[in-house]
């Protein structure tokens, strides 16, 4: 993707005023227009949570919030970053020595993952500076991918910057492995969507190869996300790594109890297409392999026949080290549920049954139970909202993201979507004093929107 091969199609950007602003403000902080702009969307995840990481296919769709840069390459190799929120502070590298934090990262650290992402896979030697602004109306830590989104950003300005070109499936696949510099051991869901979304319509996004296929979402409903207003940054905690590793440890279990070669399997997925069986048969699997009490680490050896140095060393995450005790059957029940019912909610979608509606929304609260109860990354509020959107008169309602906090994702049928909202904030956000006067940004009707694009100062107007 470069500017002279992206479709610049403005109407996307109805925003003049927003750019005039971010250009000013630019102007302001650097002395000098800016050349370039990039956009980058969040997501939401209609079904299919905590599997990408497992190999299994996902369905998302790009939501309208995005995060935006403006840039000025040089031909230094001085980074010069800059937020238009003020809580994010400058900040200077030299592109020739990008350092990323790792425990509690600011927000620079993740443009730095996209930037590093693309000198490593070009071997640039003497890569390009810049001045770069950004701007973002993805709500932070709400699980709609404004990190990820950040990342595609950077790493888009980076392959312009710097004059070269990828496609969009290698972007996606490149933010995906850099975004790990950060620490956290995600998918590819958020990255993929970022760049193959398209403005109309939700994708079921595969991996290995890399693929997306348009999912056309049932007429006569309306996506709406809802804030819980819990913030959940999963770079912060180790919650995420350690479903990661659990799952691994599951993969390597289940393995070697049918003597495949557990070593060199890390994916709950791999084991699958190794045995070659369907889900159903992989649910009765890890039911006679595993047990429901949690494992500790002696155990796990013990299994795999390995010390604990070697767990830790060929097996555990940096920040899962000290981590004593592992649910495995918990976590694969979950993997193997939600990847079946991935491919059902595509099914019903193609097919469009008279029913749509309800079996969707029955899968969709399938999927909300599983998170909450086998694979514990709900929590209490959004436990409520999932509740309290379900009797306000969704169909289907569901966490959305890594969970632990952040948004849910609810399914309204289109004529009842004005009472739902107003049942909504009454319910959820009336109720509390801090959640009061969030409404309006923490509770709206979402419509498929269109993936990462870069346009030039000149296409602008
Ligand atoms: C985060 C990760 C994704 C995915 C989701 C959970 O957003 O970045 O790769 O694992 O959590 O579905």
């Amino acid at each position: 993707m470069n500017p002279e091969n992206v479709n610049c199609n403005m109407l996307a950007f109805q925003a003049i005023a927003w750019f005039l602003k971010l250009k000013e403000m630019f102007i302001s902080k650097f002395g000098s227009p800016p050349k370039f702009y990039v956009r980058a969307p969040g997501r939401v995840n209609i079904i299919g949570e905590h599997i990408d990481y497992c190999g299994y296919a996902v369905l998302p769709m790009a939501i309208e919030q995005d995060i935006l840069a403006a840039v000025e390459p040089l031909e230094t190799q001085v980074v010069q970053l800059a937020n238009t929120n003020p809580l994010y502070l400058d900040f200077t590298a030299n592109a020739a020595n990008i350092q990323i934090e790792k425990t509690k990262p600011l927000w620079h650290n993740y443009f730095l993952c996209g930037l590093k992402g693309i000198q490593e896979r070009f071997n640039l030697s003497s890569p390009h500076g810049m001045n770069c602004l950004i701007d973002g109306t993805i709500p932070p830590s709400a699980g709609l991918s404004s990190s990820s989104a950040l990342v595609c950003c950077a790493g888009l300005v980076a392959l312009n910057v710097n004059g070269l070109t990828l496609s969009k499936v290698e972007l996606a696949e490149l933010c995906a492995k850099s975004e790990r510099y950060i620490g956290t051991e995600g998918g590819g869901m958020d990255q993929s969507i970022s760049f193959l979304a398209e403005e109309g319509t939700a994708k079921l996004i595969e991996f290995s190869p890399l693929r997306a296929t348009d999912v056309k979402l049932p007429t006569g409903a309306v996506f709406v996300i809802a804030n819980s207003c819990v913030e959940m940054n999963k770079a912060a905690t180790s919650h995420f790594n350690i479903r990661v590793m659990e799952c691994r440890l599951a993969t390597k279990l289940i393995a070697k109890s049918q003597g495949q070669d557990w070593r060199n399997l890390l994916k709950l997925g791999d084991v699958q297409t190794k045995l070659g069986v369907g889900f159903e048969e992989m649910l009765t699997l890890v039911e006679k392999i595993l047990h429901p009490e949690p494992y500790s680490r002696e155990e796990i050896c013990e299994c795999l026949g390995i010390s604990l140095q070697e767990l830790r060393s060929t097996i555990l995450s940096q920040n899962t080290q000290d981590v004593c005790s592992f649910k495995l059957y918990q976590r694969a029940k979950h993997v193997y549920s939600e990847a079946a019912r991935v491919l059902q909610f595509k099914k019903v979608c193609d097919e469009a049954p008279a029913n749509a509606l309800q079996l969707l929304g029955a899968l969709m609260n399938q999927s909300h139970a599983s998170c909450r109860d086998m694979y514990e990354c709900s929590c209490l509020e959004l436990d409520q909202l999932v509740d309290i959107c379900l009797k306000s008169g969704a169909i289907g309602s569901r966490l959305t993201g890594a969970g632990w906090g952040g948004c849910t994702v609810s399914m309204v049928p289109a004529d009842k979507l004005t009472g739902f909202l107003a049942s909504v904030r009454d319910a959820y956000y009336k109720t509390d004093g801090q959640r009061l006067g969030l409404p309006k940004k923490s509770l709206f009707a979402t419509n498929p929107g269109g993936g990462a694009l870069v346009f030039l100062e000149a296409e602008k107007m």
